[in-house]
């Protein structure tokens, strides 16, 4: 259609090569609702009479109620499928006017800014439904004790709680990211046309404010040409993905027969082929591996947009099906963890069994030490340490230590505490003690738990107040724009 210059069809082997025609369908209405605000503004400007707008919009509107209309064959892209369509529904005279001041390069950046713009508010609903999900948990959870572990070794006491709620301050900084990419994205590139604007009076401001956007990209060049927005938008789902990939990973090893800790809902399970007794966590380790998935998106768009000449250059068709893939992997990965998370049972007594029998109750009792008879951390860190040694030899807990195995550690290190005093600090160092002596901000004592669960529970609250009013704020242009589409049709 376009082919004004060349004598020759393109070729069918490169038009197929060519063709973006599987990707855009997911873009298709949006380039509609483009096409609709863009007519009218050409109307308002003076440049389309009530009776050629009028028909542009009827097939419009025919084409968004039936897409199925749209011949697609022999075209290189929905862009173009489109106008084919309103040109011969509308006829060249007025069909032919459509694409006035405009070019494909403003038109498919319009496109896909809408289709991210709307995948984001999705990402944070559902996001902010999961960061729910886990403060709910943890709500639940607040005195479950449970070890925490560095280097996968027992490291130190917790709750179960304070892990849900790591995830929660995790997923929450990913939601800011998120929040803070949408309004990057939510600009309108629509009339920076091929590359250099257009001598013809346009209204850049009129479409931007039809299609809902807060502002437009002012520069024509930067308004074609540059993909960094969707680039951060890569990056923020890259970057959650991979949080729900740890997340993933602890419930894998926690729901195993040797951890016990956890058990997945059969809905998130899945059985084995061969061995009846198997209940395997497959939701979680594909979630494990869609966030290489989704980074490899990302790297997918990174090398397509390395250095391109400033103007659109023909490979930046190839960040759609990446952008496009990173957002539906994400949301449906989002939406496993969730329902895993809400759906989980929690053996507490096989948490707190654990914790009880555990040295990770040490640090606490060299704590203690310092505490109480201001001995050097470093010196009642060699006390400890020499008492697990010994323990671990007898394979007993710290507790089943006798008064003479203490006063001998003591005396090796010359420390001048007295054995009894240290085996009442060993006796009375249960898990529920050593949370409650946890005093510092953000460690798993009780009262730190119930603030960061309000703290997020509020976070959470302003971010669905935002992003429905985000929402809100894109359908009521959508709404507008059919009420002003339908007055000029019947007009
Ligand atoms: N199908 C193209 C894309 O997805 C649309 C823009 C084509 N523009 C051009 N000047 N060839 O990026």
């Amino acid at each position: 259609m376009y082919r004004s210059r060349s004598n020759d069809k393109l070729d069918d082997q490169v038009l197929k090569f060519l063709s973006s025609m599987q990707h855009d369908q997911s873009i298709l209405d949006y380039d509609i609702l483009g096409s609709e605000a863009h007519s009218i503004m050409l109307y308002e400007m003076g440049h389309l009479t009530s009776g050629e707008l009028k028909k542009i919009l009827t097939a419009l509107e025919d084409a968004m109620q039936k897409p199925e209309q749209i011949q697609t064959e022999g075209h290189e892209d929905i862009h173009e499928a489109i106008e084919a369509f309103v040109i011969r529904k509308a006829g060249n005279d007025a069909g032919g006017k459509m694409h006035t001041a405009r070019s494909r390069n403003d038109q498919v950046v319009l496109d896909i800014r809408m289709k991210i713009r709307d995948d984001i508010n999705d990402v944070c609903a559902t996001l902010a439904s999961l960061i729910e999900g886990l403060v709910t948990r943890a709500k639940e959870n607040k005195d479950v004790s449970m070890i925490m572990y560095t280097h996968l070794q027992q490291a130190q006491i917790g709750t179960f709680s304070h892990f849900l709620l790591s995830y929660a301050y995790s997923l929450m900084r990913d939601m800011e990211r998120l929040y803070l990419v949408y309004q990057r994205v939510n600009q309108s590139p629509l009339g920076a046309c091929a590359i250099g604007g257009s001598s013809i009076r346009i209204d850049r401001k009129k479409t931007a404010v039809l299609l809902g956007f807060d502002s437009i990209v002012r520069n024509s060049i930067d308004a074609t040409s540059s993909r960094d927005s969707f680039l951060e938008y890569a990056s923020t789902l890259a970057i959650l993905t991979n949080t729900l990939g740890r997340i993933a990973e602890d419930f894998i090893l926690w729901s195993t027969t040797e951890f016990g800790y956890i058990e997945l809902s059969d809905r998130y399970s899945s059985t084995s082929s061969a061995m009846p007794q198997k209940k395997n966590p497959d939701p979680l380790e594909l979630t494990r591996a869609k966030s290489a998935i989704v980074t490899g998106n990302l790297v997918s768009i990174l090398g397509i947009v390395k250095a391109l000449p400033s103007g659109y250059s023909r490979d930046l068709q190839e960040i759609k099906p990446p952008l496009l893939a990173a957002s539906a992997t994400t949301l449906d990965a989002i939406r496993v963890i969730d329902g895993a998370v809400r759906s989980l049972r929690i053996d507490k007594e096989m948490m707190r069994h654990a914790a009880s029998t555990s040295y990770a109750i040490a640090l606490d009792i060299a704590e203690q030490l310092v505490i109480q008879n201001k001995v050097p951390f470093r010196v009642s860190h060699r006390i400890v340490g020499a008492l697990v040694e010994r323990a671990s030899k007898g394979k007993m807990p710290l507790s089943k230590l006798q008064l003479s195995d203490i006063a001998t550690v003591l005396k090796a290190q010359n420390a001048g505490v007295k054995a009894a005093k240290l085996a009442k600090i060993i006796k009375e160092m249960t898990p529920e003690k050593s949370l409650q002596a946890r005093k510092s901000t953000g460690s798993p004592n009780l009262q730190e738990q119930e603030e960061m669960i309000s703290s997020l529970s509020q976070g959470i609250s302003n971010y669905k107040i935002g992003i429905k009013r985000r929402t809100n704020k894109v359908q009521c242009a959508f709404d507008n724009l059919e009420k002003t589409v339908k007055g000029y049709m019947k007009s």
